[in-house]
């Protein structure tokens, strides 16, 4: 049976194993196959990123390059763009962006590609697993037709799951090995194939009965989140009104050891994650005739965030009599979350644009983001990309405002406190004492 075969050479760490896309999911996975035994191989569309990843220079913040120097020079992993090596993979992963298109609907269009190129070389004896976030019903419904068309049969030659990626960029608590990995294949044989392969390299496997519960259950996940930080943001908006202070309200909250978890409010959803998953359950949902009203209220409350708080912004300026416009406003974090170097749906972008719109003269600091690039989308403020100021005292003195959108680590807050007039914190960055002793102005969501 193939299932015994590939399972005897995942075992036996003669099973190579093909990780295609080497983005932020796929360069981690690619180094931790090769570093616990399975050689591996990544594909890549990037010729620049599959050469980075044979000169052993990491793009991905948490792969330390040391980590995959050593699988490189020890000719455990190595990168190509030469797809008809995937023929030689007796597991292959894909591990490729999965974003919307304008209309919020999901863009499966990278899987797709990665798919054909799996299936113009596709052998018998082959486990393909799908890790990129997507709608329930895409391995089944999608994949598994396009490799039967080959003339394949599931089982009898091949095999095929869903297992989704749960990695959480720049947390040291939890890396690949230590968060547990569902694991659902569109067939028993399947799931108990790729559930073996996975834990090669995590402590823990948990197998669930299909692809589309596997698939469900990482949208779950993510629109909890989504759901939850809505409500944080809507309590932010309201002890707004009421003069109360959130995050002391949540943290009071927050000591009951049971039934409560806390989410915090911020200026908006970031991230390649977060803000888009949902989408792909409420378009599932739709073609099923159901409205998934908390995935819209949610996005409701969160997408009005950054405009919140530019509003913060605005009322600062005002109680001093200036105006937003020709304001001088320093952006301090415009990653979309602390410590990463990722600006993937970052509310700053959102927030600088408004600004920028509204004729604020906006500059930016971030120890992790040297340029930043506007999107078409974010076009209203005029676009021009911008390059981040180092925080010296006459930056920090010349603005009008400060809004910390990111709580990088590394920033001096005691001194941006002591420096500036007004400081629009939306992370809580700043400590009870900073805002007790600060000269500055604090408004806070
Ligand atoms: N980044 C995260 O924190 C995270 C967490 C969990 C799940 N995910 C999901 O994992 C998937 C990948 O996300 P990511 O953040 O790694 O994306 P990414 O953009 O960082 O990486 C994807 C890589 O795939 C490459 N690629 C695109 N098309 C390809 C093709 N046809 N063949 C080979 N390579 C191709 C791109 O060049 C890129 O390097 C997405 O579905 C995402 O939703 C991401």
């Amino acid at each position: 049976m193939i299932k015994d075969e590939i399972i005897s050479l995942i075992g036996s760490r003669r099973a190579r194993v093909g990780v295609v896309g080497l983005g932020y999911v796929g360069l981690p996975l690619a180094v931790e196959f090769a570093r616990r035994g399975l050689p591996a191989t990544g594909f890549e569309v990037d010729a620049a990123k599959a050469d980075a990843v044979n000169r052993g220079q990491s793009y991905v913040g948490d792969v330390p390059a040391a980590a995959l120097q050593e699988v490189v020079s020890e000719g455990r992993l190595h990168a190509t763009t030469d797809f008809d090596e995937l023929a030689s993979c007796d597991a292959v992963v894909i591990c490729v962006p999965t974003p919307l298109r304008k209309t919020k609907e999901p863009d499966i269009s990278y899987i797709l590609a990665a798919a054909g190129e799996i299936q113009r070389r596709l052998r018998r004896g082959q486990l393909v697993v799908l890790e990129s976030t997507t709608y329930p019903g895409t391995t089944d419904e999608i994949l598994l037709p396009m490799f039967e068309d080959k003339g394949l049969k599931l089982d009898a030659d091949f095999l095929l799951a869903f297992s989704p990626e749960r990695v959480d960029p720049g947390n040291p608590r939890f890396q690949t090995h230590n968060i547990p990995k569902v694991v659902g294949g569109c067939t028993d044989d399947s799931t108990a194939a790729a559930a073996a392969l996975y834990a090669v390299i995590v402590a823990e496997v948990h197998a669930v009965s299909s692809a589309r519960v596997a698939e469900a259950a990482k949208l779950l996940e993510n629109t909890f989140r989504a759901v939850n930080i809505g409500m944080a943001n809507e309590m932010a908006r309201l002890c707004y009104h009421l003069g109360i202070d959130t995050w002391e309200v949540i943290g009071a909250a927050a000591t009951k050891p049971f039934g409560f978890m806390p989410f915090y409010p911020g200026p908006g959803l970031g991230g390649h994650c977060i803000p888009l998953d949902p989408h792909y359950l409420s378009w599932k949902a739709r073609q099923h005739g159901f409205e998934s009203r908390f995935i819209g209220l949610a996005e409701e409350v969160n997408s009005r965030m950054p405009e919140h708080v530019v509003r913060l912004v605005a009322g600062g300026l005002n109680a001093e009599r200036k105006a937003v416009n020709g304001s001088r406003v320093l952006v301090v974090g415009v990653a979309y979350k602390r410590d990463i170097a990722d600006v993937r749906e970052s509310p700053a972008l959102s927030i600088i644009d408004r600004l920028r719109a509204e004729g604020a003269e906006v500059a930016y600091h971030d120890p992790y983001i040297a340029e930043l690039r506007f999107e078409e989308a974010h076009t209203e403020g005029g676009g021009e990309p911008l390059s981040s100021v180092a925080l010296t005292d006459e930056e920090l003195r010349a603005a009008d405002c400060c809004v910390i959108v990111t709580d990088h680590s590394g920033v001096d807050y005691g001194r941006l406190c002591e420096l500036s007039k007004l400081v629009v914190d939306t992370r809580n960055a700043l400590g009870r004492d900073l805002r007790r002793h600060s000269r500055a102005r604090i408004l806070r969501l």
